[in-house]
């Protein structure tokens, strides 16, 4: 069988600070908490409209994120800025290896999929914008579930339409959130430590720890 590579979209493959840092003149000196503040907010909105049945899309929540990073740090939201980072979070950067592990992954015989909390049209777009096409084999949002990681049934979305057995899932993802979520549900999971943060979520640990996917490609398995 096939070895099945899983990876989350933002932070893992793409830099979800990008979309500010390429516009950090028109956001102006607190740029970067801006950014953290938008994801950070972004991703609290998902957890709690998952946790109440409210599931509302990552798109809408990600423009509500971006307003109130924006007025927590007394911006002006409406504006041109706004739009400008909404349509750039809509081109975000791959980070740079990423083309290359993903080609050399297929290479030697993987199955690629990404599993993102994601719309389908924002996962379509951000891998046209960083030129990635054709090389994920599925591209699986939890739009069609309305619900949102951790929720045990998004991890369940790789069984379903990929027809492989947890345990043999390898599964990459930078937030360690998402980590937990996915060896609680069995995967074999893969944290990318890009920051070198300290370890959480202790009763549902990564299986291993890397600081890029580069290395991914160091221990290819047997196809
Ligand atoms: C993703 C975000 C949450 O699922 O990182 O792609």
């Amino acid at each position: 069988m096939k070895p099945t590579y899983v990876f989350d979209a933002y932070g893992t493959l793409f830099d979800v600070h990008s979309a500010v840092a390429r516009h950090a003149d028109l956001v102006g000196p607190e740029a970067d908490a801006v950014s953290a503040l938008w994801r950070a907010r972004q991703l609290e909105y998902s957890w709690i409209h998952g946790a109440t049945g409210h599931y509302t899309d990552f798109w809408t929540l990600t423009e509500r994120a971006l307003r109130y990073a924006l007025s927590a740090h007394g911006l002006a939201t409406g504006t041109t800025v706004e739009r400008t980072l909404l349509r750039a979070y809509s081109a975000l950067s791959a980070y740079p290896e990423v083309p290359d592990v993903l080609k050399g992954l297929k290479a030697a015989g993987a199955r690629i999929a990404i599993l993102s909390n994601a719309t389908p049209g924002m996962l379509e777009k951000a891998v046209a914008a960083a030129d990635l096409q054709g090389l994920p084999d599925a591209i699986l949002s939890v739009h069609v579930l309305r619900r949102y990681k951790p929720d045990p049934g998004v991890y369940g979305l790789v069984r379903e339409y990929l027809d492989v057995p947890a345990h043999t899932v390898r599964f990459q993802s930078s937030n360690a959130w998402d980590i937990a979520g996915a060896s609680a549900y069995g995967f074999q999971t893969c944290w990318i430590n890009r920051a070198g943060l300290p370890p959480e979520y202790p009763d549902m640990p990564a299986d291993r720890e890397l600081s890029g996917l580069a290395p991914l490609l160091n221990d290819l398995p047997a196809a």
